[in-house]
């Protein structure tokens, strides 16, 4: 799907971010650099790396960081994502993001850029369809 709702400004405000967020990461153990960034409800964007540990199954992915940093700050929705890896393909999120961004952003715009042409632009309903989320739970 096209992105259609973000305004090319703030694109390239995220993209930016997420790519400096990158250069961020603590990924020793894989070498795998992530950086992510959210627009929120406020309009203000948050970032996020990812950060391993010795520890393997301790790692917390980029998205995840951004998003816990965004409500951290106060924010309760996600708007967009954008995720960074200086890859030449892009990289979608993995499932455990897309729960986490389903929370806060049912409707978030999933953006997914690389060091190469590829670019996955996606919706959170295409990336985790039939989801499961707070209404759920009544
Ligand atoms: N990683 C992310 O940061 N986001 C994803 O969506 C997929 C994987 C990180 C976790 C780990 O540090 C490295 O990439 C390799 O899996």
């Amino acid at each position: 799907m096209k992105n259609t709702s973000i305004p090319p400004s703030i694109l390239a405000e995220l993209e930016s971010a997420a790519r400096a967020a990158a250069g961020r990461a603590y990924a020793p153990y894989s070498k795998f650099r992530v950086g992510a960034a959210v627009i929120g409800g406020s309009g203000k964007i948050h970032s996020g790396c990812n950060v391993e540990n010795a520890s393997f199954g301790l790692t917390s992915c980029a998205e995840r960081n951004a998003i816990f940093a965004a409500v951290g700050a106060g924010e309760r929705a996600v708007r967009a994502v954008v995720i960074y890896t200086p890859t030449p393909t892009a990289t979608a999120p993995c499932g455990a993001c897309r729960q986490v961004i389903r929370e806060f952003g049912p409707d978030a715009i999933v953006i997914s850029i690389c060091d190469g042409n590829g670019r996955i632009e996606s919706t959170i309903g295409d990336l985790l369809p039939k989801s499961f989320g707070p209404e759920d739970l009544g």
